[in-house]
């Protein structure tokens, strides 16, 4: 769907010369909603405004749809940018026009019949929850529904692609989610694809399928968001989750647990599907293991159960170990993480 290949973005020229991206790949599928995320400076609003040739890559390749943008003719890109939309972090509206007139601004521009113009307005308007003030002025309405007029008119051409830079980052985390809410019902309804890109881990946690980490310029990970829970790779990854999910135990836990002699704590990672079977109980059914909870942390991501579980095993080692094979063998990851 949106392939980016090998993209290489300098400002500037000579001695003032900034390379914000330095060769990036990332190929996006239909449908999908992919997240991008860095601190500030990564290059990720110079990447995203590459997408749609807001910014023309210095070398490398924008694949949509099997066209490559960076070789169009200026009409052709014209053509190409309508089913690209995008939203911005702050809003973009024209200010001295209404509600009505901003979501029709691009619909005016692609030459709309006047029926069919005011037909799409108004589905738009009562699609983003705002047909009640169709007429107001985006001075007279809040962050959150101001940028539910930016989706609205993004969405007027009806795009296949829908670009977000940090479009929730001036809200308030109420309004986030429910612009989250919003992108992801778009997203399904219309099967459109989103990229998006932040600064918050949430955002991805909350919508996202995949996730590239960008720092300097540079993708350093790239994976669906539950593997990059699982196993973050970078300490940039690491930190970022580590925002929004503790997987580190509280200091001195390890000393402070008093065990029996031989017995093992063990971190148990469940991840989707597998967060639903019984293997506490199958423990103790199978293998008559007791094992304790000791520390644990769950949380969704997108709609599946990511979390674990630190508990103590005690047996003997014949018997421990066969126990954690079956653990492994239904899908929940076990690490002893301390013998006693
Ligand atoms: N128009 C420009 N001219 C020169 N340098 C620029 C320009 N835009 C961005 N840069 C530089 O490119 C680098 C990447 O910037 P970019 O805005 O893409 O980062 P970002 O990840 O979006 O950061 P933030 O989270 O702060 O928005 C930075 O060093 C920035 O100073
Ligand atoms: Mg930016």
């Amino acid at each position: 769907m949106i392939s980016i290949q090998n993209v290489v973005k300098t400002y500037g020229t000579g001695n003032s010369a900034v390379q914000a991206i330095k060769g990036v790949n990332i190929e996006v599928k239909r449908g999908e909603i992919f997240g991008v995320i860095g601190f500030s400076g990564a290059g990720k609003s110079s990447l995203i405004r590459c997408v749609n040739l807001l910014e023309r890559p210095t070398s490398g390749s924008i694949v949509i749809n099997d066209i490559d943008l960076v070789k169009l003719s200026p009409n052709e890109l014209r053509k190409a940018r309508r089913k690209i939309g995008m939203i911005f972090q702050h809003f973009n509206l024209l200010s001295s026009s209404t509600v009505y007139e901003n979501v029709a601004a691009p619909l005016r521009l692609s030459r709309t019949p006047k029926d069919k113009l005011h037909k799409k307005v108004t589905e738009l308007l009562e699609l983003v929850g705002l047909s009640g003030r169709a007429q107001a002025y985006p001075s007279q309405l809040s962050g959150g529904q101001k940028q539910r007029v930016a989706i609205a008119r993004a969405l007027a051409n009806e795009p296949e692609i829908l670009l977000c830079d940090e479009a929730t980052s001036a809200l308030d985390p109420q309004t986030t989610d429910s612009i989250l809410d919003l992108l992801l019902d778009i997203n399904r309804k219309y099967n459109l694809t989103i990229m998006l890109i932040t600064h918050e881990m949430h955002v991805v946690k909350k919508i996202c399928d995949r996730v590239a980490v960008m720092e300097d310029g540079q993708v350093v990970e790239m994976d669906s968001v539950l593997n990059l829970f699982a196993h973050p790779k970078t300490a940039t990854t690491k930190n970022f989750i580590s925002s929004i999910f503790d997987d580190s135990l509280p200091e001195g836990f390890l000393e402070r647990v008093q065990q029996e002699p031989g017995s093992r704590i063990v971190r148990l990672t469940f991840i989707g599907e597998s967060a639903r079977n019984p293997v506490l109980a199958e423990l103790t059914a199978r293998y008559h293991l007791k094992p304790s909870i000791l520390f644990g942390n769950i949380t969704e991501i997108k709609d599946t159960t990511f979390g674990y579980l630190v508990v103590s095993l005690n047996g003997t080692p014949a018997v421990m170990d066969e126990a954690l094979s079956f653990v492994a063998s239904e899908g929940i990851e076990a690490e002893v993480i301390h013998h006693v």
